[in-house]
């Protein structure tokens, strides 16, 4: 059995994923907003790179059926619906809708997973229902790896803490499971912040910057432990989630 966590997309060598069970993250806030977006009844979250694609890609749906969303420097992008506070993705906002999400470092993370069998979005907002799909694909002797979507390509302290927690609930009672050097450090980080996950968030950059831009509260959002529990998978480039109509 073999785990694998990587700090930053990049880290990921080309092939390195062929086959495997993905789980990637961005706790401040992509992946909790899109657990949030689906908990909450969207459809679907398509993610993409640039503003324009989300604009291009708009024009294939009726306006009333899609949510365009996602950030800049942490700001809404202008012209779109929502910005990228998983406090604003309500049920009667996204419920039975498309959301067209493009963020900095979310959205390219998921674009940048290559190969992998399944690919599912992970934060704390669903870590228990992430936690089991992943130790069953460990259980099944796949290779399940972490990819942190990190700060503007580098690492973020937040996205390994999180990683440590899922290192250490997906690897729980199993006896001898491979990590590399990168989870164990996470783990590591993990016990150190233990629950007290604002901590590790007041202390890590991207925290501090979401705090002096005025989104103090998406702080308190995506700490909310197993509050939305869904996995987003990421297949056919939507993401969707698992259930009676997408089983795994
Ligand atoms: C990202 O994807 O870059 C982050 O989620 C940015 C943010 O929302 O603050």
């Amino acid at each position: 059995m073999r785990l694998d966590v990587y700090l930053t997309p990049g880290e990921v060598v080309p092939g390195a994923l062929n086959g495997a069970v993905v789980a990637v993250i961005d706790t401040l806030r992509a992946s909790t907003t899109i657990a949030v977006a689906l908990a909450r009844g969207a459809r679907a979250v398509i993610p993409f790179l640039g503003t324009d694609e989300v604009a291009e890609r708009a024009h294939q749906f009726e306006r009333a059926e899609v949510r365009l969303a996602g950030e800049r420097k942490m700001l809404p992008i202008p012209g779109f619906d929502l910005g990228n506070s998983p406090t604003q993705f309500a049920a009667d906002t996204v419920g039975g809708k498309t959301v067209l999400l493009s963020t900095t470092n979310g959205t390219y993370a998921l674009l940048s997973v290559q190969g992998a069998r399944d690919i599912v979005v992970a934060s704390y907002v669903n870590w228990s229902a992430v936690t089991s799909l992943l130790r069953t694909a460990l259980r099944s002797e796949a290779h399940v790896a972490i990819v942190c979507a990190g700060q503007d390509r580098h690492f973020a302290l937040e996205d390994a803490g999180c990683a440590g927690r899922f290192v250490r609930s997906v690897t729980r009672r199993f006896g001898d499971v491979t990590l590399n050097d990168a989870a164990h450090a996470c783990a590591l980080l993990d016990r150190k912040y233990g629950d007290n996950i604002q901590a590790l968030f007041h202390d890590s950059a991207h925290g501090r910057a979401l705090i002096a831009a005025g989104f103090g509260d998406d702080l308190a959002a995506c700490a909310q432990m197993d509050a939305f529990p869904v996995v987003p998978v990421f297949t056919e480039r939507h993401i969707v989630s698992l259930g009676p109509t997408l089983t795994r």
